[in-house]
């Protein structure tokens, strides 16, 4: 086996970790439950949930990866808690699981950047998007998508993740600030920001028992927790450095480009007097696509805006392929290269359904959401804050200044009220699954 990477630099880290929060998530699902949830008093509950429990558990997830210096799997063992393998393996069959039903979205995507540039959707968005989301088309960009993850991840840890996400992040940020200013002077653009923050404590009260365990879920799954990328990534660190700082920093920058994709979503809707309130995965597409078509510009401002979406969703896809390319050159002679191409092919063909079915699509979402993330993170937390405990104390506080005091009350933030949040999401979710009035659970034939 030849000698670990580490990141070459420390914002290199940052950026990477960054990269892999800022995604789908961010852009399609943040903003469109912001507004539907009471706008700024979710925000509220949201803002509560990352800090009070998505941070924790980054910290946890890093803890493991920078003690362990190892992929997500083996670090257990390194750790002296070799039972506890079976937890990162649940990590990366998690990761697997995503990745194949990201990348079909990411392929809609790429057919979206070129279809802004000829105006295809133009007339019809719905009816574009019914084309193009499912068969052919749409397995042929799946392809195309995995391939450039493929190429990034085979660059390796310096030369691949690291210099794409530090021209990545940057430019994603750049570019939605574009996107906000531009919205900014379409007539109509106040009523977007009103339905987006306009605090609605009625929705807020009345949707309670829905909102929480989804703010839950969604920092999460925002934050990338609960499949080993923010272990595997943590892993590549080797220095004496502040994880408590740069997990802040990562959780800050993915929660303000949340708001940000709901500053250039929603003037772009309201604009166009288009409802917002649209489910089902294609709705975005077809209504921010919709948008496009009559404003100034809407060719380019629709280029404009795949394409960050699109890099957004690079960023993110990378670091679900890491997990699994790290766990198998840890263990295996094989060279970086040859295993990420064999593992992209692998999750090209699992994501075949969701490629020629979008009800598939949504049946892989639901599964991932309600009950593989959940369950991956809880026992992440029950490892890190009931078995290494005092050990893991150690490894938060390096590098910090800060006192046993912040230490305790984290160790007990993720033996306890964490666990207690994901333990409730987790009920919730598994209630929608198996014992809703249409359980999610079945596969659609
Ligand atoms: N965080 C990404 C997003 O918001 C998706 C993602 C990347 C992810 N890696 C992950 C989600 C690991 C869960 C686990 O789109």
């Amino acid at each position: 086996m030849s000698e670990r990477e580490t990141w070459a630099t420390r914002a290199g880290f940052i950026l990477a970790a960054v990269g892999s929060a800022v995604g789908l998530g961010n852009i399609w699902q943040f903003p469109f439950k912001t507004a539907q949830f009471g706008g700024a008093s979710f925000l509220v509950v949201y803002l509560i949930a990352v800090f009070g429990i998505g941070l924790p558990a980054i910290l946890a997830e890093f803890v493991i990866g920078r003690r362990a210096k190892l992929n997500a799997i083996s670090a257990f063992g390194r750790l002296g808690h070799g039972k506890w393998r079976f937890v990162g393996a649940l990590g990366l069959l998690t990761g697997f699981w995503i990745l194949s039903y990201y990348s079909v979205v990411g392929g809609w995507v790429i057919r979206y950047i070129w279809g802004s540039l000829q105006g295809a959707y133009f007339s019809d968005p719905t009816a574009y998007f019914g084309a193009i989301s499912t068969g052919v088309d749409a397995v042929a960009l799946h392809a195309v998508f995995m391939f450039l993850v493929v190429v990034i991840v085979a660059l390796g840890i310096k030369d691949g993740i690291e210099k794409a996400t530090k021209v990545m992040v940057p430019s994603i940020i750049i570019i939605m600030l574009g996107l906000a200013a531009y919205g900014a002077t379409l007539s109509g653009a106040t009523a977007g920001y009103d339905y987006f923050l306009s605090p609605d404590f009625g929705a807020l009260m009345a949707n309670l028992g829905e909102i929480v365990p989804f703010a839950v879920g969604q920092a999460f799954f925002s934050l990338s927790l609960g499949m080993g990328a923010m272990i595997t990534y943590a892993s590549y660190i080797n220095r004496d450095d502040s994880l408590v700082a740069d997990g802040s920093t990562i959780v800050v920058l993915n929660t303000f480009v949340g708001v940000l994709a709901g500053f250039v979503v929603f003037p772009l809707l309201f604009a166009q007097g288009i409802d917002p309130n649209t489910s089902g995965p294609g709705a975005v597409f077809v209504s921010v696509a919709g948008a496009f078509a009559n404003i100034p510009a809407g060719r380019i401002v629709g280029l404009v805006f795949f394409l960050v979406v699109l890099i957004a969703a690079l960023s993110s896809a990378i670091s679900l392929l890491e997990v699994v390319v790290s766990y198998v050159i840890d263990n295996h002679d094989v060279g970086r290269a040859p295993t990420a191409a064999a593992i992209g092919v692998s999750l090209f063909v699992l994501g075949l359904p969701s490629a020629l079915d979008t009800a598939w699509l949504g049946w892989f979402d639901t599964l991932a959401y309600q009950l593989l993330l959940p369950v991956s993170v809880l026992l992440v937390l029950l490892f890190v804050g009931w078995v290494l405990g005092g050990e893991a104390l150690s490894e938060v506080l390096k590098g910090t200044g800060l006192g046993n005091g912040f230490g305790l009350t984290w160790l007990w933030m993720v033996r306890v009220v964490v666990v207690i949040a994901v333990l409730g999401t987790l009920w919730l979710g598994i209630q929608t699954l198996f014992l809703g009035p249409e359980p999610a659970i079945v596969p659609p034939l």
